[in-house]
């Protein structure tokens, strides 16, 4: 009997204390199964009460079950005070500021392609893409490359295995959308592209290009200057003066290259112009009839032209970033920047 009681006095001194100072409330629910649940301390003192006298019955569980009620109350009361530090007031100070999200938004060289691409789609050119791993036949054969050309030579392709490369150009969209499709096609195509390059701050190894192309009858080169002019009034400005310059593609003929006057110095020459006063954005063309024969169409009948050009130039001219490696470091306070 002795025994008992000594055993009730020791688990009170211990649950008394260890209830009220749980500091949490798992460990709290955890100390109420150990005392007061099924298998519990005080359950157990309990049951053996079968084993004694009724007068002993009547002393010893009437002491057991003031107990139960007493650390019953207590573990209510610190239950309370557990939850109340959880969300009373004086822990959290409702006049903080609250911390902003920072929300995602596209990189500077998306924002310029989309719009680019925008531009030409307000004139009627649907977008297409094509893979960023392509065979010599679609970046270079079928658009008049002769076998010799110096763009086919390993300094400038990135080849993969067999005849696989690097597209080095999106103009090989032109041959695979003319192979799908029948005159008239009108398309703007912007991608990846990639050539073996040595990194600097002017030239890296990857970067954007949009093309355009648009084949059909009667289609002459006063339409492509009709559409390349739009596009740059409404890119680079209204006041912007342009130019051609005759140039050589293996797949137009005539080819031009269209400069801009240089917004920097007005053009009187600057660094930003290598102190030419223009600055090159596109080059372009009347698609070369070789080209539609490859592709089964009848170049008695129809005629096109087609364009090229870079995104990461123009915008870094617009934006004003001197080093065309930070439009891929993705450093985030860099990109940020630009919304
Ligand atoms: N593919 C050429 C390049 O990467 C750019 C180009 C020039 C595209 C003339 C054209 C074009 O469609 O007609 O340098």
């Amino acid at each position: 009997m002795q025994i008992i009681l000594d055993e009730l006095g020791r688990l009170e001194t211990d649950a008394v204390r260890q209830i009220t100072t749980a500091g949490t409330l798992d460990i709290l629910e955890e100390l109420r199964v150990q005392v007061l649940g099924k298998k519990g301390r005080l359950t157990a003192i309990l049951r053996g009460l079968k084993d004694l006298t009724p007068d002993q019955k009547r002393d010893i569980g009437g002491r057991a079950n003031q107990l139960k009620s007493k650390l019953e109350e207590l573990i209510v009361s610190r239950r309370d005070e557990l939850m109340g530090a959880a969300s009373g007031p004086g822990l959290i100070d409702v006049t903080l500021p609250g911390r902003p999200l920072h929300h995602g938004h596209r990189h500077l060289v998306t924002l310029v392609m989309d719009q680019i691409v925008n531009i030409f789609q307000r004139m009627g050119f649907e977008i297409a893409d094509g893979p960023d791993i392509e065979t010599d036949y679609y970046n270079f054969s079928a658009l008049n490359f002769p076998p010799d050309h110096p763009a086919r030579d390993e300094q400038d392709t990135f080849y993969v295995e067999g005849d696989r490369l690097l597209r080095t150009h999106t103009s090989g969209v032109q041959v695979r959308e003319f192979e799908k499709r029948k005159p008239p096609v009108k398309i703007i195509a912007p991608g990846l592209v990639f050539r073996n390059e040595a990194v600097n701050a002017r030239a890296h190894c990857v970067f954007h290009q949009v093309e355009g192309f648009f084949v059909d009858t009667n289609v002459t080169f006063s339409d492509l200057k009709g559409v390349l002019e739009a596009f740059v009034y409404e890119f680079f400005g209204s006041g912007v003066a342009m130019r051609y310059r005759p140039s050589f593609f293996p797949f137009t003929e005539p080819s031009a290259e269209v400069d801009i006057r240089c917004f920097f110095c007005g053009g009187k020459g600057c660094p930003i112009c290598k102190n030419e006063g223009w600055l090159e954005i596109l080059g372009s063309g009347m698609i070369d009839p070789a080209v539609l024969k490859n592709v089964g169409y009848d170049s008695e009948r129809v005629s096109g032209y087609a364009f090229g050009m870079g995104v990461e130039r123009p915008a870094m001219l617009r934006y004003q970033v001197n080093d065309i490696r930070l439009l891929f470091e993705n450093d985030i306070r860099f990109i940020r920047q630009f919304r």
